[in-house]
């Protein structure tokens, strides 16, 4: 029998994985058996994960794009095609927040980089991805979204909102392409041990308070996620379409 987890033949490009959920992705995929492209801002940072997945027999390739920027995301794809020939399964992964606050006091300018950055460039990917994806019989597309787009918040409304998006975005590709076996997920993570969350795990008082509400009283490890996504483009997914997969340690359902 085949290996229902086996990503053995695919390609794969993962955004934001130099580090963090993001990197674990990447080296998960890899050690299933898919090509992966490394994927950040930063080079340096991502030709790291990359050699270390060559290092452990994998197969990782390097291109940088700011996903904010359209035509770096253009090249990002194209140059992902060129490398591999094809693409199979897209992780939208990359994210930013650059605002903590009440709703009422955000700036224009920085409302419109989390839409542009956590939603319109998840679009342009997928609007790149998915014809070739449709053409060679399926593939899959996974937004990395946040229980945050489940969830108010007082701080973190905009970065919500954008989440939330996401899981409207992933039902729309996922009903457009379905007929053409292109499936589109949403991962919802809790709170994560990542850069991008050490204010909120760095804060002793708000750690205590998350652990006692989080029935499996652990915050989240990369690698918690990066299997969820890899099950995602495997065949063991194949029949899980314009889902949310919240993986929180139960926090959203229990106290
Ligand atoms: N950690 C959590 O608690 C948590 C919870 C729920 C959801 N999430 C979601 O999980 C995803 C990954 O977050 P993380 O916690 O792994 O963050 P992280 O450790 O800070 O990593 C973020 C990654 O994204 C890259 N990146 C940042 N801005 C980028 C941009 N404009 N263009 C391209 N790459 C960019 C970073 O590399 P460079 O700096 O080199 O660009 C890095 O590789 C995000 O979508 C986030 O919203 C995280």
């Amino acid at each position: 029998m085949k290996n229902p987890f086996d990503l053995t033949g695919q390609v794969a490009l993962i955004t934001g994985s130099s580090r963090g959920i993001g990197r674990s992705i990447a080296e998960i995929m890899a050690s299933m058996g898919a090509k992966v492209v490394v994927s950040s801002r930063k080079a340096d940072a991502c030709e790291e994960v990359a050699s270390a997945i060559r290092k452990s027999g994998g197969d990782a390739h390097v291109i940088p794009c700011n996903i904010g920027r359209k035509e770096e995301v253009e090249l990002l794809h194209r140059k992902t095609i060129e490398k591999y020939g094809k693409l199979d399964a897209l992780v939208c992964n990359a994210a930013v927040n650059p605002y903590y606050g009440p709703l009422g006091g955000i700036s224009d300018d920085q409302f419109d980089k989390i839409m542009a950055t956590n939603i319109k460039s998840n679009l342009w990917l997928a609007n790149l991805a998915v014809p070739g994806m449709a053409e060679r019989g399926g593939g899959t597309v996974t937004i990395i979204s946040s229980i945050g787009g489940i969830r108010g918040s007082a701080i973190l409304g905009a970065y919500g909102i954008s989440k939330a998006a996401d899981f409207a975005l992933a039902r729309a590709l996922a009903v457009e392409w379905g007929p053409k076996n292109v499936r589109v997920n949403c991962i919802a993570p809790g709170l994560v041990k990542t850069d991008f969350a050490k204010a909120l795990w760095e804060d002793e008082a708000n750690l205590k308070r998350r652990l006692v509400t989080t029935p499996l009283r652990r915050i989240g490890e990369p690698e918690d996620i990066g299997g969820i996504a890899a099950f995602l483009a495997a065949p063991a997914g194949a029949f899980i379409t314009g889902q949310v997969i919240v993986a929180d340690g139960g926090v959203t359902i229990g106290s």
